[in-house]
């Protein structure tokens, strides 16, 4: 098991990549289940969650190899259809093989997620979805089992906005037959990279983008080449992280577009910001100006850089709210800043922030993925050395983190560790 070493007040200073999206790819990596042969996704991360869904393309019959940040599939020999708890337990997007899995095949078994981290999440919305376009439904002994001769277009509404469920049912339709019309779509920019991928394999798909989806079935699909759209979330981590530290960094290989109410809300608490092409520009002196957030659907404030945010306003004179309406228990990390000095009260789905507190570096304790980048954010500004435990977590979704936040300045350490 390893852990980060952190001393904290190193300024961060200088240029960073972004890594292609996880989010995203973990999207598009399904798709190659719809057409047999092979395919090449470029500007891949190396991440833990890449691997693992690897591992279950693996054993449903899918060769796939992570070359230098290119990921190629061989889809010829499709010889399971099942996504077992060992795949599932590690990684909720498993279930993004179901809607693949039943459109071409005709039928899937797929492990049923349980809660997570932060709360229940459900799937229901997956499994209504595939049953208004056919699919018959049972579940038996921890499992969805899903079969159909072949399934056919419908109209279908989110009755949540589910990132989730948008992209299974993205699937699922491109290969139906006749016309599906989805509202309440989910827009994120995950979303939209699987809708333009399917189309350039021949799937069409009208209103990418937006929250109604017109998919007018096809019979068959062919594969491509496509390229991974950058992770806004690290980008997003890495521009509180310079925010936070009175930084100055250059960000490249970014989307700013898909970034637009982070960056707002970066220059109302007083950074600097400057957005040219696909490279932003991130200045910051002083403390930053208190400031509330409240998550919503993209293209709101993504829940999953609230945790980070957090800890920006740690550093805030006076009081913050983050409000996060998608897991309303999201706030794993509260505890672990709370033991580094933090005053923080959480009230419902809302963690108060009584920011100006001197943070201490200490031993605290990752939850998920992005606790963890909130725990070793506070950890770069805090007074002294913190050991950030189970960074198992953050590998899930931060490309080589502690190699690029050495290089713009800051002192971390991945140590091998025998605590847990
Ligand atoms: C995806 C992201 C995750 C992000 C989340 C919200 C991936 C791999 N994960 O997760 O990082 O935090 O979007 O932006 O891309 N819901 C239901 N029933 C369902 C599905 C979802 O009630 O069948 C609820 C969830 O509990 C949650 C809300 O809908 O409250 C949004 O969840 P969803 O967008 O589906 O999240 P994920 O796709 O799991």
């Amino acid at each position: 098991m390893d852990k980060f070493v952190i001393e904290g007040g190193h300024r961060l200073t200088g240029k960073v990549s972004v890594s292609g999206s996880k989010n995203a790819l973990l999207a598009l990596m399904p798709a190659v289940l719809l057409a047999p042969g092979t395919y090449t996704i470029h500007n891949s991360p190396n991440l833990r969650d890449v691997w693992t869904f690897s591992r279950l393309l693996g054993s449903i019959g899918v060769h796939c190899e992570l070359n230098n940040n290119e990921l190629f599939f061989d889809s010829s020999n499709i010889t399971s259809y099942e996504a077992p708890y060992e795949h599932v337990k590690k990684m909720r997007a498993s279930i993004y093989v179901l809607g693949p899995l039943v459109a071409r095949y005709g039928k899937a078994k797929i492990s049923l997620p349980g809660g997570c981290a932060f709360g229940p999440r459900p799937v229901d919305l997956h499994l209504k979805g595939m049953e208004k376009l056919g699919a018959k439904i049972t579940l038996d002994a921890g499992y969805i089992n899903a079969e159909a001769e072949r399934l056919h277009g419908a109209k279908f509404n989110f009755d949540i906005s589910s990132v989730g469920a948008t992209v299974n049912m993205l699937l699922a339709a491109s290969l139906a037959k006749g016309t599906s019309l989805l509202t309440n779509s989910a827009t994120e920019p995950e979303v939209t990279a699987l809708a333009r991928m399917l189309v350039k394999m021949g799937a069409k798909i009208d209103g990418i983008g937006t929250t109604t989806l017109e998919i007018e079935g096809v019979d068959e699909l062919h594969p491509v080449d496509e390229t991974n759209i950058p992770d806004r979330i690290e980008a997003a981590t890495f521009l509180i992280a310079a925010a936070m530290t009175q930084g100055k960094i250059t960000m490249t290989n970014v989307n700013p577009y898909h970034l637009t109410n982070v960056v707002a809300k970066l220059e109302e608490v007083g950074c600097t910001v400057d957005v040219t092409g696909e490279t932003i520009e991130l200045e910051m002196s002083g403390p930053p100006s208190p400031s509330h957030i409240t998550t919503a659907p993209y293209p709101g404030f993504p829940t999953d850089t609230q945790a980070q945010w957090t800890a920006l306003m740690l550093l805030a004179n006076g009081t913050s709210r983050t409000t996060d309406t998608i897991y309303t228990t999201r706030f794993g990390y509260v505890p672990e800043l709370q033991r580094m000095g933090a005053n923080i009260e959480i009230v419902d789905n809302t963690a108060i922030v009584y920011g100006g507190n001197k943070l201490q570096g200490t031993t605290v304790m990752s939850s998920d993925l992005r606790a963890s980048a909130s725990l070793i954010l506070a950890a770069l500004v805090a007074e002294g050395k913190t050991d950030v435990l189970r960074v198992y977590h953050l590998d899930r979704g931060y490309e080589r983190l502690e190699h690029r936040l050495s290089a713009l300045g800051a002192n971390i350490k991945r140590v091998h560790t025998e605590e847990y």
